[in-house]
């Protein structure tokens, strides 16, 4: 059934960032021997990577600098932009640290949303996002999920910004393992999204996990 799906997916959209320390973390991550201080910390490595990634989004502009040598322009992030991590509870928590070091500049807007185990919906807990973006045009937003897996609490948060009149070009979702089941219907839904992940995985078992994935990414993350 994946393969057919893979098939069906729109790859430019898809951002597969993959490189030696990306695939070294990520098998100290997938690893059921790791203990919880290990994944969190190939966890952090790897989010570094894509904050990177996704940071090309992010419109520059020029401000002048001195060097000890002379002036010159240099590039810097266009600090009139607002800047919106959003992690998604519990487990895109672990890429807060790592990405506000990263864009310090960001707030962090958090979602907080389970996944009903029968139905394997989202079911909202925590939503303090204003109703209205003051800027949208000017406002670029990561929503952050280690697990891509059935895709519906990313979706649920890109409908959330979507709605508020954030330009499409400006949402970003990142994640670290992707089920091609998740990618498919966000694309279904959300055509123009980016995603950007750093596995596709081979699909989801009968109970919605990520096959070979990590196991349960909060569990394995928060020790519980
Ligand atoms: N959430 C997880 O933590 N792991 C999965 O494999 C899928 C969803």
């Amino acid at each position: 059934m994946s393969s057919n799906i893979l098939e069906k997916l729109n790859m430019e959209k898809v951002k597969l960032v993959e490189n030696p320390v990306v695939l070294q973390n990520l098998s100290v991550m997938r690893d059921k021997n790791t203990d919880s201080q290990g994944v969190r910390m190939a966890i952090r490595n790897i989010t570094r990577i894509l904050m990177y990634e996704v940071s090309k989004m992010l419109p520059l502009v020029e401000k002048e600098v001195e060097t000890p040598i002379t002036k010159f322009n240099a590039k810097i992030i266009d600090p009139s932009k607002k800047i919106i991590i959003s992690p998604i509870l519990r487990a895109g928590l672990i890429f807060t640290d790592s990405a506000i070091d990263i864009l310090p500049q960001a707030c962090i807007r958090h979602i907080g949303m389970y996944r009903d185990e029968k139905t394997l919906k989202p079911v909202w807990y925590y939503n303090k996002i204003p109703m209205v973006a003051e800027n949208p045009e000017n406002t670029y937003v990561i929503i952050t999920d280690p697990m891509l897996a059935t895709g519906n609490s990313m979706k649920e948060t890109i409908k959330l910004y979507s709605q508020k009149n954030i330009p499409m070009n400006n949402i970003k979702a990142v994640c670290i393992l992707s089920a091609p089941e998740g990618l498919y219907h966000i694309q279904k839904d959300f055509p123009d999204i980016e995603i950007f992940t750093t596995a596709i995985d081979k699909g989801l078992n009968e109970h919605g996990y990520i096959i070979p994935g990590m196991g349960d990414a909060g569990d394995r993350i928060f020790n519980t």
